[in-house]
């Protein structure tokens, strides 16, 4: 009768050794496979809900100048009627219209990511450009269909920070902005001026007035 190979003391510890190898590997795929499971759902997470805020303190001076942003003053109205500049890194937009100033904090109220203004907010959304161009305080030649679009998920708001198409559930907030002594702005991201829920497309009526270079005092919703 042939001999079993395995039954060999030499089988045996081969048999022993085939064992522990595939032990071995088994354990490793199993270690493997829960890592790229792991790294996969840590990614999918910081997808679904990005970063909302840096460190950054929250009250900072803008690298620009009130000067900048009206073009100066004469008889108490700015020289440029309407501009848009930004300070993208600190997530604030600052908006001169025909009623005054006003800062946009740049937090999507979708989950957070950060919004890019564009002249073009309508396209592809099904709203007609006139109705972006009526929102904000501005004559109907300074009229633009400008706001801000979501990199992440595709939410639009108007000028006035009103979302209107895609998934946010309710306008950004406005947050405090005032002249330094130096003639630059101070934003405070951590002092809202006007913070609407759902639904709420009441444009604020809080500005920074370009004659005074004081608040109106109009918070709203806070
Ligand atoms: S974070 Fe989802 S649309 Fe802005």
């Amino acid at each position: 009768m042939a001999l079993n190979p395995y039954e060999t003391p030499r089988g045996k510890m081969r048999a022993r050794a085939e064992a522990t190898r595939r032990q071995f590997l088994m354990i490793m795929g199993g270690l493997a496979a829960a890592g790229a499971s792991l790294f996969g759902g840590i990614e999918v997470l910081k997808f679904m809900f990005p970063q909302a805020s840096g460190n950054a303190p929250a009250l900072f001076k803008t690298s620009f100048t009130f000067a900048a942003l009206t073009g100066g003053v004469v008889s108490g109205k700015a020289v440029t009627p309407v501009n848009v500049l930004s300070e993208t890194d600190k997530r604030v937009t600052v908006v001169l219209d025909d009623a005054g100033i006003y800062a946009v904090y740049l937090v999507c109220t979708h989950l957070g990511c950060t919004p890019n203004y564009v002249t073009d907010v309508t396209t592809g959304s099904g709203v007609a450009p006139t109705v972006a161009e009526a929102r904000g305080v501005r004559t109907a030649s300074q009229r633009l269909p400008n706001g801000w679009a979501c990199p992440c998920h595709g939410s639009r708001y108007f000028i006035d920070s009103t979302n209107f198409y895609g998934p946010a559930p309710r306008p950004m907030d406005w947050v405090n902005i005032e002249v330094t002594p130096d003639g630059f702005f101070a934003v405070d991201r951590g002092t809202l001026v006007a913070t609407r829920g759902p639904g709420d497309n009441t444009p604020p009526p809080w500005r920074l007035l370009v004659s005074t270079q004081k608040s109106n005092g109009k918070t709203y919703g806070v």
